[in-house]
């Protein structure tokens, strides 16, 4: 080739390479007040497209994924009830109960880490924890794509989503990662009050409140960024006192540091996930609140990070309002309808 023709073939390239970019920028769902779109994760080999969010919508709410087609991700991430299940802990199928609370999906698209103990990288490997979890879904990959490959009615959703007809697992947790990217929420009392200057959108105790969270009650050495989370893991002693505690993090890094050390959560929309803590121990706001105060459950791992904070009722409360003001303007979805 000619340097010229080199030259131009290059240009050419760089363009299209940069108008791709563009693209997938503009690929990524829009968001709500409040939320940085840098921070959300989106695996460069899964793309966001309105295909994979119809298909991945569906497979969610879809309990043949289960082994005895009576549970999905929306049994215990329902979005009636801020993606959760307002349960301490979950049940799956046959009614068996789990020994840890389900996060809510909400904003897990900003997630280093899923899981309370950060078990699984992204969302699409997440995904697949669940359909074979012996409690949850009681599935196998396998009978999981099979029960969904015998349903024609899925065949040009895959097609529309994927290019072709083919069921893989991995194309069911890559729906499914996608569709949960666009559950989403922002523009809560606090984002309009910092991002907008809106001085009415929180009370004077709520603004008392986000004053003491970032100040006298330390909350923000652990909840901080729009999403209210480090991404780390901390012991605060919750569950500690049990005969078998849950070690948490130490279950996946082996290491001493890490017992009983669970993720720090998000704290957007907690009036409607409740109870809280990886166990669902504590049922309120308020009682959240004077575990903190007392400095966390003393046991031998405790996050050098907990102390005795000494508030006042008035700030108690006004902390609790600031949490409060972490609504988001979300509506709830309905299940659409299944595939036959
Ligand atoms: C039987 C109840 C149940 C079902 C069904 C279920 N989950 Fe969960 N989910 C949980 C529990 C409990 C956890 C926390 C487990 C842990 O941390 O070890 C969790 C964790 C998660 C997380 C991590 C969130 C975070 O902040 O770390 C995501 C995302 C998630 N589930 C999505 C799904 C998807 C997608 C499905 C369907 C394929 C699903 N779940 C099915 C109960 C359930
Ligand atoms: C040392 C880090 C750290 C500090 C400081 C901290 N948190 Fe947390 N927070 C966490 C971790 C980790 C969890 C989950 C612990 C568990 O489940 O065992 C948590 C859980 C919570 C929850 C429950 C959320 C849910 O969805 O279950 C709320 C609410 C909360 N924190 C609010 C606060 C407030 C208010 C303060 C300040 C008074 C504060 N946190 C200070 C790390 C911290």
């Amino acid at each position: 080739m000619k340097k010229a023709t080199v030259f131009i073939f290059c240009l050419v390239l760089s363009l299209t390479c940069s108008l791709s970019n563009l693209l997938a920028e503009d690929q990524k769902p829009a968001l709500p007040l409040g939320l940085d779109p840098d921070g959300l994760i989106i695996p460069e080999d899964n793309p966001v497209t309105e295909e994979k969010i119809e298909l991945g919508k569906m497979l969610y709410f879809d309990a043949r994924l289960s082994k005895d087609g009576t549970v999905s991700c929306a049994t215990c991430h329902d979005p009636h009830k801020g993606f959760s299940d307002q349960a301490p802990v979950s049940t799956g199928i046959n009614g068996q109960k789990g020994d840890r609370s389900a996060p809510s999906v909400i904003n897990s698209a900003f997630n280093y880490f899923q899981f309370w103990d950060g078990r699984a990288p992204s969302l699409e490997e997440q995904a697949k924890g669940p359909v074979e979890n012996p409690i949850e879904m009681g599935n196998t990959h396998e009978g999981a794509v099979d029960n969904i490959r015998a349903i024609e009615g899925y065949k040009p959703y895959f097609k529309a989503a994927f290019g072709d007809e083919e069921v893989t697992i991995d194309r069911i947790a890559k729906a499914i990662a996608t569709y949960e990217r666009t559950v989403l929420s922002g523009n809560s009392a606090w984002d309009r009050y910092v991002y907008l200057n809106d001085e009415t959108a929180m009370s004077e105790s709520a603004k008392r409140g986000l004053e003491l969270f970032e100040g006298k009650a330390k909350c923000t050495r652990c909840h901080v960024g729009f999403n209210l989370s480090d991404s780390l893991f901390h012991n605060l002693g919750v569950g500690m006192n049990k005969e078998n505690p849950d070690l948490g993090r130490f279950k996946v890094t082996g290491e001493e540091k890490d017992k009983g050390a669970f993720k720090t959560p998000i704290l957007r929309d907690l009036l409607k996930t409740a109870p809280y803590m990886h166990d669902g121990s504590v049922a309120t706001l308020a009682e959240v609140v004077e575990l903190y105060d007392k400095g966390g459950e003393a046991n031998e791992w405790l996050d050098v990070k907990m102390e005795p904070l000494n508030l006042s009722d008035q700030e108690k409360a006004d902390l609790v309002a600031f949490m409060e003001s972490l609504e988001g303007d979300w509506e709830p979805v309905d299940a659409p309808a299944l595939p036959q």
